[in-house]
């Protein structure tokens, strides 16, 4: 959590700076703040809210100068969102500033220690613990603040990208990674400092990755030196060219980035199979399974770990892989799963599931299975992320940039790849034959098309929206491969509408929730046609006769549902175990269009962020 962005360079750094936080405000929103380097001294400039309280803030006491600066934006987890708390951190002699994205689990020893040799505080971070160890370590030891940040980095225990300068030698920016993501944008004669690249995709392609306990000092116009943090040996750092561009990470049209990434979603899974299903050489195309084949081969079970919406792809996923491959699959929270010792052996294949590839526990969850010795494949869609490097082997979603916090096209897509994955293994052990795997394939082929159809439901869905938008509660139900759908739905609903939802098998409705339908409550059914198609219809029957209100998803041409229900969504028909690539289409946009009617802030939901980043 928490965004992170640095220049140093020849231009102005304000309007770059704050350009990119905006941009990365998916990773928090609960205040921002920038510090710039200017003729000696540093302005600093910092507000509780989100970046544009921020601009306000600047243009009110006139925008400053400066061609070095840092700016944040945050996700409180130290000290509750307010001015003081607002990144950047100044050092007690005002020299250093530093911003940072993670958690120092040792701060408070730390600034026992500080408080003791007469440092103070003002504000409750971790972070200001932080930057005064730095300059302490640089008073004393009297060394260059690269030195400073390394031999202070060795004595905290904790996550973090941070970025902090001093005003006393303004050509150089120190950054550091461990756990939290940071970029370095590498241009010409000029540098920039992300948490991801989307602040500096105008500016250069080219950009270096740190890895975890590396640091880098960042010299104006000349180079970028990286070493370990802890053992001080240099690094020669790999620059990458990023295949991202500016389109990618704006609105394009669109009131916000869910909408546009909801519509996305025909291209997005097309993208996913581009160059993987190959019909016509009746072959799917994954090298990373096709190099590890005999380790998932040789698997006795898989294991998904995941958080969030990744976890309920995970949900789809094992009704797939078991369907296909009959082999047993356990879906796991990752944080429980990394704090209950649970069982792993060398006979187990691990997929991680994360759009972001940094989610903290998914991490922690793919580091301890490995060191079970397990084999850890990564469905990730962030290229270059902590989760894709840290996995043995792994599959890119290609979803392009999800800016939106409630996760969409990340979902289908997660479920696209992990369909390939179970159709190439089901294929080469014979578990399905050589007719069942094309149709298969031809049937995915044809989603895309099948999406695009579900989209025109759109304004349909948005009428129904209206009737509802100010419901308290809401049920979703869903059998089969929609169970996880239903509870994807509810989601959705409760991140951005903040109404009370749940997502529950169909047939459990009896076991409880069943208590709370009277005339006031929307259930939302997934009533596709084949699977369990006539008990949810009984379930209907059920909910009706309590008089709840009934939104139904179902196959175009439905009579039976259609009958009993309140309001009917039609998605097009399609092989079962593909059904929820279009169910969860409408309900999608049915949360999208509730939050909007409410007010709320759909891109940016109280209290929530993107990115995960702390556990
Ligand atoms: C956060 C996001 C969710 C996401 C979850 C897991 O809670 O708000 O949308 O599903 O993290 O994130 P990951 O990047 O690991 O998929």
């Amino acid at each position: 959590m928490c965004g992170i962005v640095g220049y140093i360079g020849a231009r102005e750094a304000f309007p770059v700076i704050l350009k990119g936080l905006e941009r990365l405000e998916y990773r928090g929103y609960d205040s921002a703040g920038i510090a710039l380097y200017n003729k000696g001294i540093i302005e600093l400039c910092k507000t509780k809210g989100k970046v544009a309280d921020l601009r306000a803030k600047a243009d009110k006491e006139g925008v400053v100068n400066g061609s070095i600066g840092i700016g944040h934006t945050r996700w409180a987890t130290h000290g509750e969102p307010n001015d003081q708390n607002a990144h950047p951190h100044y050092s007690n002699s005002g020299d250093l500033a530093i911003i940072h994205n993670g958690i120092i689990e040792n701060y408070a020893s730390i600034k026992e220690a500080l408080i003791n040799r007469g440092y103070e505080f003002h504000s409750d971070t971790d972070t200001e613990v932080l930057v005064n160890l730095i300059e302490d370590v640089k008073t004393n030891e009297n060394v260059k603040l690269g030195k400073a940040v390394q031999i202070a980095l060795n004595q905290v225990v904790g996550a973090y990208a941070i970025a902090v300068f001093d005003r006393t030698k303004p050509d150089e920016i120190v950054v550091a990674k461990l756990g939290s993501p940071l970029a370095i944008g590498v241009g010409e004669d000029e540098f920039f400092i992300a948490s991801d690249a989307s602040p500096f995709i105008e500016y250069t392609n080219n950009a270096i990755y740190l890895e975890d306990e590396q640091m880098a000092i960042v010299k104006r116009g000349r180079d970028v030196r990286v070493r370990q943090v802890r053992s001080d040996k240099p690094v020669n750092p790999y620059v990458q060219e990023l295949k991202m561009n500016l389109e990618q990470i704006e609105k394009g049209g669109y009131d916000h980035f869910m909408l546009k990434e909801i519509y996305e979603q025909p291209e997005a899974i097309k993208d996913t199979y581009r160059g993987r299903l190959r019909i016509n050489d009746g072959i799917v195309k994954m090298a990373g399974v096709e190099d590890n084949l005999g380790k998932f081969l040789n698997a006795k079970r898989i294991i998904i770990v995941a958080c969030g919406t990744s976890w309920h792809a995970g949900l789809v996923a094992e009704y797939i892989f078991e369907e296909l491959m009959r082999i047993p699959v356990e879906v796991e929270y990752a944080s429980e799963f990394r704090y209950r010792n649970p069982v792993i052996t060398q006979d187990d294949v691990v997929i991680a599931i994360s759009q972001s590839g940094e989610t903290a526990d998914t991490l922690a969850a793919i580091k301890l299975s490995k060191e079970k010795g397990a084999f850890v494949f990564g469905v990730c869609n962030v290229v270059g992320s902590s989760i894709s490097r840290e996995t043995h082997a792994g599959a890119y979603t290609h979803a392009g940039p999800e800016i939106g916090v409630a996760s969409t096209k990340a979902f289908t897509t997660q479920i696209t790849v992990l369909t390939l994955i179970a159709l190439k293994l089901a294929k080469s052990t014979g578990k399905i034959t050589h007719s069942e795997f094309h149709n298969y394939l031809a049937e995915l082929e044809t989603i895309p098309v099948k999406v695009q159809e579900t989209l025109k439901t759109d304004a349909h869905v948005a009428t129904i929206a209206d009737i509802y938008k100010d419901a308290t509660n809401c049920l979703y139900l869903g059998r089969g491969y929609n169970f996880p759908v239903a509870l994807e739905g509810a989601l959705k609903l409760k991140e951005i509408s903040y109404i009370h939802a749940e997502g529950y098998p169909a047939a459990e409705m009896k076991h409880g929730p069943i208590a709370l339908i009277d005339e006031q409550m929307p259930v939302v059914v997934i009533a596709t046609k084949k699977g369990h198609y006539e008990k949810v219809v009984s379930n209907v029957q059920e909910i009706k006769s309590r008089k709840g209100k009934i939104i139904a998803v179902v196959t175009q041409g439905d009579k039976d549902v259609s009958k009993l229900a309140d309001h009917v969504i039609e998605v097009p028909e399609t092989h079962e175990l593909l059904t929820p690539l279009l169910t969860t289409i409408p309900l999608q946009l049915l949360s999208y269009h509730i939050a909007v009617m409410r007010g709320c802030n759909v891109d940016q939901p109280r209290n929530l962020a993107k990115s995960v980043t702390v556990e």
